[in-house]
């Protein structure tokens, strides 16, 4: 999503006659695009601040930013802890981007923190890197109120652009020669436009002339629709992988996370979703340590884990969040020490379970889109199969941005390895 939302700030600025440069030194202004959903996020960026204060000190004329969620969270902190940033702006405010930076030319530090739940960005066209994959916003803010969760606070309240839009999107991403569209939103599956659902507007884009695949991230387990399930399973365009976070297998800690499912619903979403699309890959976000979690409740969760064997699992202690629901009512009583012993442990697991899959994929052919040189070894490709999983193969005669189908003939726990047949 922040890489998106950079894409379009590049786009409000150059309409506004600045223009982006490759190498951060040739810089006049730096905007940091910054996120503020744990606490490390926001730790990492003050970091990053105070590099660059330095050279801000050397040359006084250097314009220091700072965009995104931590804006809209820390506001007064942030400008206390780094008093030197010259304009602060949260994600509802980005066409104020030229203007800010005259003021900020002018000597005036701006502040801009309004959410607007009108702003969709509709007519901006973002400046994307020439790619294979490009990211398309589909849906700004959350209404789901999970209690960790900073972003409805950060990023306002939930909107979808109108799928016609989206539609003359796609085709032109097409037409400048992306093959992998993702679809992104911070519930994507709630996507909604008045008229049209998740699904229909799936299957729209998946019928644009020449897009090759599709995919999207993150969707709610609560709005994982038969609508959306139809599409999945019978658009050939659109991925067999889904992203789906559990956060936690517990019942009574899904409850106080207000996730509006329970673990046996998840359970049962995820059976029906292999019923109906067995090769379908599954990755999912776990929080452990969340409040009044006991130690019954993260076994249910490892268990859950175990039986569900998910391709891979980004996994996450809990960080207490100011403005929260969860900050405000529940007690953060987890101690960190035991939040990082249960991290280790699903971490562990996951990764056998990730290694004993792609062990599985061995002798299989997988259908690989052709992203770039391998970092490794500039005689091999890397890619992604339609699964989402990292490939890497010998170049044979194909170009970047084909469609190759790749024999595996190894594997770690993150990587595929095999060669073009
Ligand atoms: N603490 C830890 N992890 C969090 N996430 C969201 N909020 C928090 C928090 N306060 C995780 C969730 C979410 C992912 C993007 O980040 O697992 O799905």
């Amino acid at each position: 999503m922040n890489v998106s939302d950079s894409e379009l700030m590049a786009g409000i600025l150059t309409q506004s006659g600045h223009r982006t440069v490759s190498h951060i030194d040739d810089a006049d202004v730096i905007l940091l695009n910054t996120c503020a959903i744990r606490e490390n996020a926001e730790t990492k960026v003050i970091n990053r601040l105070e590099h660059l204060n330095h050279r801000k000190r050397r040359e006084g004329n250097l314009i220091i930013g700072v965009c995104g969620c931590m804006a809209q969270h820390l506001r007064d902190k942030l400008l206390k802890a780094a008093p030197y940033v010259d304009l602060v702006m949260g994600p509802d405010a980005y066409r104020n981007l030229p203007m800010a930076l005259n003021a900020v030319a002018n000597g005036d530090p701006f502040l801009g923190l309004q959410l607007d739940k009108s702003e969709d960005y509709a007519d901006i066209a973002p400046i994307r890197k020439e790619g294979i994959r490009a990211w398309l916003t589909i849906q700004r803010g959350c209404d789901k109120m999970c209690t960790f969760c900073i972003v409805p606070f950060v990023r306002g309240r939930e909107r979808s652009l109108p799928l016609k839009l989206l539609t003359d999107d796609v085709q032109r991403l097409v037409d400048e020669g992306f093959k992998e569209i993702v679809l992104l939103g911070q519930t994507v599956n709630s996507y909604h436009d008045g008229q049209h659902d998740f699904g229909e507007l799936l299957w729209s884009i998946a019928e644009v002339d020449g897009v090759e695949r599709v995919r999207f991230t993150s969707p709610h387990p609560a709005d994982a629709t038969d609508s959306m399930i139809d599409a999945m399973e019978n658009c050939p365009q659109v991925c067999k992988q889904l992203h789906l976070p559990l956060q936690s297998g517990s019942t009574p800690v899904l409850e106080r996370m207000r996730r509006t499912y329970t673990a046996e619903e998840y359970n049962e979403l995820v059976s029906k979703l292999r019923e109906r699309i067995p090769q379908i890959a599954l990755s999912t976000d776990i929080i452990v340590g969340f409040c009044g979690e006991t130690e019954a409740d993260f076994m249910q969760t490892y268990q859950l884990m175990a039986d569900i064997r998910f391709d891979s699992a980004f996994m996450f202690k809990y960080s207490d969040r100011e403005g929260t629901l969860a900050n405000k009512s529940l007690e953060d009583d987890v101690p960190e020490s035991e939040k990082a012993r249960r991290l280790n442990e699903i971490i562990k697991l996951q990764e056998e379970i990730s290694a004993n899959i792609n062990q599985d994929a061995i002798g299989t052919t997988a259908s690989v889109l052709v992203e770039g040189d391998s970092r490794r070894d500039a005689e091999q490709y890397h890619g992604k199969t339609d699964t989402f999983k990292t490939t890497v193969f010998p170049k044979e005669n194909a170009q970047v941005g084909d469609i190759v189908n790749v024999e595996i003939h190894s594997a770690t726990a993150h990587t595929l390895i095999g060669e073009i047949v």
